[in-house]
């Protein structure tokens, strides 16, 4: 029986444009090679530089390129975090954020997510009893949940940001993977005077280029800046470079157009199957991104899941990981071990059709 992993939230093999990365890289090498080869501005590669800066409609003093939005996110927190910070972020979240916020000194408190994004309510009522050093968001089809989060609530949390007077990081690497619907703005369009956008190419062109980048107003930026210089001294400037190569031979839009292709049939895949083998279970159908999760019900045999569906021969994530501290200590409820992520785009439909019914039947 062949193994099945529902834990992949990662591109699909087979859509890695290995060649033109390949063309990419040697194209812009030979134009600039002395600029890519060397030690380099800190800010990241100009040209790349600038093509973010015009698709943000920002000066390039407002970007930072980085070695992916997890770095960036960690270097963000270096610099704002202080001891005695709390960080908020949806309840669930992206389980890498939690613990890059943590391990820099923050107490990470998670603020239930909705259908149409986070517990307005409790948020305020958090704000209004100690200001976080940021919120985290994934607005755009979150991981975990695929979840996106309403314009309405994005009006909301804008306003809020403005009034208790703290930074929103919207880290944004799935927005442009939209397969149906109408995007929706990013809090930056509504207001960007607290808002740190972050995203990557990792998604859209391969993760293993480590190419991402944060706007943000430029005394933020210079800040991160800095302390980006003191660890790692200069930009790797060859990938950025085989970025911005990849933008303006106009492949990038092509590749999205075909990722959608690859991608779109996966998530009515995973969607079908979960409401073919899982009748009744929670979930929100997502409109785009990698992911879908289900909370099974309080009844379901969800008792040492992993192991018996390692020994099933299928791959699950852990759930409790995308939890992060509940607030008010709450005290801490059975959801988060009913809590299953089921990624889509890695395998095929086939393959997560037979992965959901073999979950199925492992929790009935
Ligand atoms: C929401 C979110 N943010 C950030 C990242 C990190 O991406 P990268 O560092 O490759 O840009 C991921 C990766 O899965 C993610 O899901």
């Amino acid at each position: 029986m062949e193994t099945i992993a529902l834990t992949r939230g990662v591109p699909a093999d087979e859509a890695l444009p290995y060649a033109r990365i390949s063309e990419s890289l040697a194209g812009a090498l030979q134009k600039n090679y002395t600029v890519i080869l060397q030690y380099g501005n800190i800010g990241g590669y100009p040209l790349l530089r600038q093509f973010v800066a015009e698709q943000y409609k920002v000066s390039p003093q407002e970007i930072l390129i980085g070695n992916g939005s997890l770095h960036l996110q960690d270097l963000f927190s270096a610099t704002v975090i202080k001891p005695g910070d709390t960080v908020l972020v949806e309840q669930p979240s992206y389980d890498r954020a939690i613990k890059t916020f943590r391990r820099r000194g923050a107490k990470v408190y998670g603020i239930p997510l909705q259908g149409d994004g986070i517990d307005l309510d409790l948020l305020e009522t958090e704000l209004k009893r100690q200001v976080p050093a940021f919120l985290y968001l994934v607005p755009d089809f979150q991981n975990p949940t695929g979840i996106s989060t309403s314009f309405e609530k994005r009006q909301a949390l804008v306003a809020l940001a403005e009034k208790y007077n703290f930074w929103i990081i919207e880290d944004v690497p799935y927005r442009t993977l939209r397969y149906r619907g109408e995007a929706i703005p990013l809090l930056r369009d509504i207001d960007p005077k607290h808002i740190v956008t972050m995203s990557s190419y990792s998604k859209l062109i391969s993760p293993a280029l480590r190419v991402g980048y944060m706007v943000a107003p430029a005394e933020l930026i210079a800040k991160v800046t800095r302390l980006a210089e003191e660890t790692i001294l200069s930009p790797v400037l060859p990938t950025q470079a085989v970025v911005a190569e990849f933008i303006q031979r106009g492949w990038l839009d092509e590749n999205v157009a075909s990722l959608k292709k690859l991608y779109e049939p996966r998530m009515d895949a995973m969607v079908n199957s979960i409401r073919k083998f899982l009748p009744g279970v929670e979930f929100t159908a997502p409109e785009g991104g990698f992911f879908v999760s289900i909370t099974l019900p309080e009844s379901a045999n969800y008792a040492n899941l992993l192991e018996r569906a390692q020994a099933a021969k299928l791959g699950l994530t852990d759930g409790k990981t995308f939890f992060a501290d509940n607030l008010g200590d709450a005290p801490v409820d059975s959801s988060r071990d009913r809590f299953i992520r089921l990624p889509f785009c890695a395998i095929t439909p086939a393959q997560i059709e037979e992965g959901v019914s073999r979950l199925a039947s492992l929790v009935k």
